[in-house]
């Protein structure tokens, strides 16, 4: 009650406008990250820690000033939300909920079918299949249902492979079966709220590889079969030496992939965790994998999503789960702005834009360059099989003359080689997230 309370002054004192940045309160008011990714049609937000983080005013007021969507860490989960049979306890995500819509924030559902946190009740059992089939609809029904209208997209299954790409051993695959259980799910999810955009999320899905394969195998199949799916999550639990030159790249062609599936994806989790004690050189590297992670979802046509996995060091999962790492988030735990918030706000500012194909004289030189890290989308056919500039000849023909190339649309003359990006191209350590 007096939480509810609290919350609700809360929601009428946070300024919903950019201002300060704390710790640099003489400088001009700075936009918020929300105000540079809003006319670039990308949505940026971050997890709602757990009751009552929102009742700390550094808090909720860096969170409203700097993000225009949210998500419940933990509080949309079974665990909380379904602690027993017949009960449903939504108070704290209705006072999360409540309080990005008091912000002009819109809000992802954060999830339907996991293997963890589920109340003891429901693992318990035993529950015959037709038994688990009827608490999975009814429980989507109740949940989203409540929510329809106000949650704009929901991780209707979560981490359904293991680390690899083998089918979990969770209540539902065991139960149900794997992949009945998702189209039974996001046909649920869709009932309760047509809508909602409706995710698979899932974690080590930054650079191809056979889980990525399998995924894109599971839902080119629901696709087939008609279930509603609209998109992929992309979790992004990352670190700071774990990205190469050219992960951007491919981020993307994992990106576009999904893409000529016709479905979208997001950035849904992202932190990148650093070995402990952080130094400020640990800190560089980790701002080039915020900026890596960002300039992908830019390049990419169907990423309209960037959400981290909270936004302060303050609150993050990453210390009490992985030993001797953190700061992984973009603001420190006096919520300071770290390198990532700088590099982040710098590649909103001036967004990467990726040379045409005509840039390149043959499809080998565009390949080479694409994957020794020049950016590009446009440089990906649009079946996203990874090879870049499909339409240009394998190698070119042996010219005389200096090369130049045929007029770009746009009219100018483009050197024969690609001429350097102003902006960095990424150099960070691969993905393993
Ligand atoms: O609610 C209990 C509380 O009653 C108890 O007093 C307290 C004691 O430690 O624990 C509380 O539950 C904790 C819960 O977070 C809420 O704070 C659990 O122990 C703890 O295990 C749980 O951790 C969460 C974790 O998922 C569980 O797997 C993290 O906060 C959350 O950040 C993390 O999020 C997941 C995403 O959902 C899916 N993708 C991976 C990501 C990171 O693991």
């Amino acid at each position: 009650m007096g939480t509810l309370f609290c919350l609700t002054l809360l929601l009428s004192v946070a300024p919903s406008t950019p201002g300060h940045v704390s710790g640099r309160a003489d400088a001009a008011p700075a936009p918020g990250l929300r105000d540079l990714a809003a006319p670039l049609g990308l949505r940026i937000g971050a997890a709602f820690n757990d009751d009552p983080t929102l009742l700390d005013p550094s808090y909720a007021t860096t969170l409203a000033r700097e993000f225009d969507m949210g998500v419940s860490e933990n509080h949309m989960k079974w665990q909380f939300v379904h602690p027993a049979p017949t009960t449903y306890d939504f108070k704290v995500a209705d006072a999360q909920v409540g309080f990005a819509e008091g912000h002009g924030m819109t809000y992802r559902g954060h999830n339907l079918a996991w293997s963890r946190q589920n109340p003891a009740w429901l693992v318990t059992g035993p529950f015959t299949r037709d038994e688990r089939i009827q608490q999975l609809r009814d429980h989507i029904a109740a949940v989203v249902g409540h929510y329809a209208g106000r949650v704009a997209q929901w991780d209707v299954v979560n981490e359904a492979f293991d680390g690899l790409a083998d089918p979990l051993h969770d209540p539902w695959s065991v139960s149900i079966g794997f992949p009945e259980y998702l189209d039974i799910a996001f046909t649920a999810a869709h009932a309760a709220d047509p809508t909602a955009k409706l995710f698979y999320n899932d974690y080590n899905l930054q650079a191809p590889n056979s889980k990525f394969d399998h995924l894109i195998d599971l839902v080119a199949g629901m696709k087939a079969r008609g279930v509603p799916i609209d998109g992929i999550g992309f979790e992004s639990h990352l670190s700071a030496r774990s990205c190469t030159a050219k992960c951007t790249n491919d981020t993307l062609k994992n990106m576009l992939r999904a893409h000529a599936l016709g479905l979208e994806v997001a950035i849904t989790e992202l932190d990148v965790s650093v070995q402990l004690p952080a130094t400020s050189q640990k800190l560089d590297q980790q701002a080039s994998v915020y900026r890596s992670v960002l300039e992908a979802c830019l390049l990419a046509p169907n990423c309209h999503t960037f959400m981290m996995w909270g936004f302060t060091d303050k609150y993050s999962w990453i210390p009490s789960f992985v030993h001797g790492y953190g700061a992984a988030l973009p603001f420190d735990e006096q919520y300071q702005p770290k390198p990532a918030y700088a590099a982040m706000a710098a590649t909103l500012s001036t967004p990467p834009v990726a040379p045409s194909c005509a840039a390149f004289p043959d499809r080998a030189t565009a390949q080479k360059a694409f994957d020794s890290g020049v950016l590009g989308a446009p440089m990906l056919d649009p079946d996203g099989s990874g090879t870049a500039c499909e339409n240009l000849p394998a190698v070119a023909a042996p010219v005389a003359a200096p090369a130049t190339v045929e007029p770009a649309p746009t009219g100018e003359k483009l050197p024969a080689v690609p001429a350097p990006r102003a902006a960095p191209v990424v150099v960070a350590p691969a993905f393993t997230g």
